[in-house]
């Protein structure tokens, strides 16, 4: 299959532009600015902005399949506000799918997020939401997967404790987090499980106009996962729970230092419940207890 895979030059990207040239298909990475050397040699790439609609059209010419990986992270405020989430998410799933129908492709892979509780708690999930509808109410044959935080080398959530971490080195050893971490749960999946999933998704016919939640074995806590981080870099700190009120409004006040581009959608978002409520993953013939755990990743434990 001639397969394009926008988004293809990020962390989920990379690694199902791998999964999909080792099964022998033909991959195109598309980004505004596809960097060729971090997708797998044998994977070409093209230049693409799905927000502008015009740049699709040569991009999308002779293939079989599109798998959209396009994000814009939730954890930290983007360039430009929260309303780009609705920009790139949600317009630029409509644009994708619009050059999609027009050029004749018939299946279309959507990657979603855990979005089934309130979908308007935060402008990622909201747009996160009316793009599957976008897809759903499009002519294609279409997969949605709506997996929990991934993690894999060259992931943001290990990124993210550690940047946190560096946010308030001024106290030392401690380390607040809103409610504790003990508010905010993961069914982290690891990217190693994930991508032959999204791969079987665009090959296999059994998985037409399907939605799959997709969860690893197990549900961490937002403090276990940052214990575990730091544990794997043998370095200990004292999680300090921070009242979820005060962290409202301190989250909203970083919103405003250069750098730490944190708002009140981030805060926000901590209150999502980022377990699956029915884990899919057996429907592509993996056993939960297959699966790469956080401590197995990280070597601890
Ligand atoms: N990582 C997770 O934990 C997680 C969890 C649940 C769902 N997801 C979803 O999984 C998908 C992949 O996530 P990821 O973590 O791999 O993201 P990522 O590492 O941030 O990669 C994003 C990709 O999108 C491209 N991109 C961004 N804006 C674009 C635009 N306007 N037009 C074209 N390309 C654009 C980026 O390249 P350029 O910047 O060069 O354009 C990059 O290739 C996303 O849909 C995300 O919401 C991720």
């Amino acid at each position: 299959m001639n397969v394009l895979v926008a988004g293809g030059t990020g962390f989920v990207g990379r690694y199902l532009c791998a999964e999909l040239h080792d099964r022998g298909h033909d991959v195109t990475a598309l980004a505004r600015s596809p960097d060729a050397s971090v997708v797998p040699s044998g994977v070409t790439t093209v230049e693409g902005d799905v927000t502008d609609r015009d740049s699709l059209r040569t991009p999308l010419e002779g293939l079989d399949a599109v798998v959209n990986l396009v994000a814009l992270s939730p954890l930290w405020e983007p360039e430009g506000g929260n309303e780009m989430h609705d920009r790139v998410h949600r317009q630029g799933t409509e644009n994708l799918v619009d050059a999609t129908e027009e050029a004749g492709i018939g299946r279309f892979v959507q990657m979603s997020g855990l979005i089934t509780g309130d979908e308007d708690l935060t402008s990622y999930h909201r747009a996160k939401a009316r793009a599957e509808e976008i897809v759903r109410a499009s002519d294609l044959e279409y997969v949605i997967y709506r997996p929990s935080i991934v993690f894999g080398d060259g992931d943001e959530i290990v990124g993210y404790t550690t940047k946190l971490k560096q946010m308030f080195a001024p106290v030392g050893p401690l380390y607040p987090l809103p409610g504790g971490g003990e508010r905010t749960f993961f069914q982290l999946i690891h990217v190693g499980d994930l991508a032959p999933m999204l791969a079987d998704g665009v090959e296999g016919d059994e998985h037409a106009n399907e939605t799959y939640e997709l969860g690893g074995p197990k549900v961490y806590s937002l403090r276990e996962v940052t214990e575990l981080v730091f544990e794997s870099k043998g370095r200990s700190i004292t999680i300090v729970p921070l009242p979820m009120s005060l962290s409202k409004v301190g989250m909203s006040a970083m919103g405003a230092v250069p750098g730490f581009r944190l708002g009140p959608d981030q805060y926000r978002g901590l209150k999502a419940d980022n377990r699956v409520s029915d884990n899919d993953v057996g429907v592509f013939g993996v056993a939960e207890d297959e699966m790469t755990t956080f401590e197995e990743y990280l070597g601890v434990k």
